[in-house]
């Protein structure tokens, strides 16, 4: 497939370093202001150098990649709230010239999906977005082989940042700051890491699986959720339950009642508390108890291969 990749920060860098491996062909990345566009295929290494020696990746300005042949537009700018933009303006593009959507971007699907389900429900393309949800892990491709009519709620630990947070503060007696700042440095942060604290980034993922499992009855958004993040905690909070064999996890839930996240106690050492940037999704099922699906959450090479795996899953156009 001929893939354009909108955004090369983390994620959209490593898409494209990667798509080869994949048998796939990048002819057009671009960030916020930039763009390399080659019909024949762009040489990635040289796009990517010049990013970090000049802070472009060609001469060609974004649109000029939205305008390209490409079989799939990759949407891996940052996430944004609300109208979604630009992100959702470059979902409807690309759907609008009959191609393939992948996202890595939350917010189409977060803030907008009745919108997006509507714009793909006209056009030849289709829109996948398993990397929008736990990173590398098969979530979305779990309740897709489950059936999400077979599945009653979803929990678990679903942002790295807050949980490499809580469980080196835990485990080090580390400051809030000083432990951000190494999230940061690992790449796994959101551009804006209030989202990860806060609890907005694990609410907006909560916020996708509700709509996943929803299948179209309802529509939820970030106004749906319930949401506490991890900025305020104390580390005596996380002091005073280990005393009890206990430890504290952002968690995020989705059940009949909605979509809520926050801080709540856990078991040391139980699944639902993974160490560093790990996360975990539980899904509770009709017939079938309990399933988990765990691994890593965040990075660029770890989310890219969720993008290259649902670009393996599209029908050629
Ligand atoms: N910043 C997110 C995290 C990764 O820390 O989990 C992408 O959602």
């Amino acid at each position: 497939m001929k893939l354009a990749i909108m955004g090369a920060g983390a994620v959209g860098s490593s898409v494209a370093e990667l798509a080869a491996e994949y048998d796939h062909e990048v002819v057009a990345l671009a960030d916020s202001n930039s763009a390399a566009v080659d019909a024949a295929g762009l040489t990635v290494e040289s796009a990517l150098e010049r990013k970090q020696a000049d802070g472009i990746v060609g001469d060609d300005d974004p649109q000029d990649a939205l305008d390209s042949e490409y079989d799939v537009l990759v949407e891996a700018t940052p996430t944004t709230l609300d109208d979604a933009q630009p992100g959702f303006g470059h979902v409807r593009t690309a759907l609008e010239r009959d191609r393939h959507v992948v996202l890595a971007n939350k917010g189409p699907v977060a803030e907008r999906y009745a919108d997006v389900r509507a714009l793909e429900s006209e056009s030849g393309g289709s829109v996948l977005f398993e990397a929008t949800v736990g990173g590398a892990m098969p979530v979305l491709s779990t309740i897709d082989g489950f059936g999400a009519d077979n599945i009653t709620a979803a929990r678990g630990v679903l942002n790295g940042t807050a949980n490499f947070i809580l469980s080196r503060m835990a485990a080090e007696g580390l400051d809030y700051e000083h432990v951000l700042a190494e999230a940061q440095d690992l790449g796994v942060a959101e551009a804006d890491p209030t989202f990860d604290v806060e609890g907005i980034d694990a609410a907006l993922k909560c916020v996708i699986l509700a709509n996943v499992l929803a299948q179209g009855e309802r529509e939820f958004t970030l106004d749906d959720a319930d949401i506490e993040g991890i900025s305020d905690l104390p580390g005596s909070a996380l002091d005073l339950a280990h005393e009890d064999g206990q430890t504290i996890r952002l968690i995020g839930e989705v059940t009949d009642d909605g979509v809520r996240v926050g801080p709540r106690l856990v078991a040391e050492h139980s699944a639902v508390a993974p160490t560093g940037t790990r996360n975990i999704v539980q899904f509770e099922t009709k017939h079938a108890g309990r399933l988990n699906v765990s691994g890593r959450g965040a990075g660029g090479p770890e989310t890219a291969t969720a993008v290259l795996a649902d670009v393996d899953r599209l029908p050629p156009l």
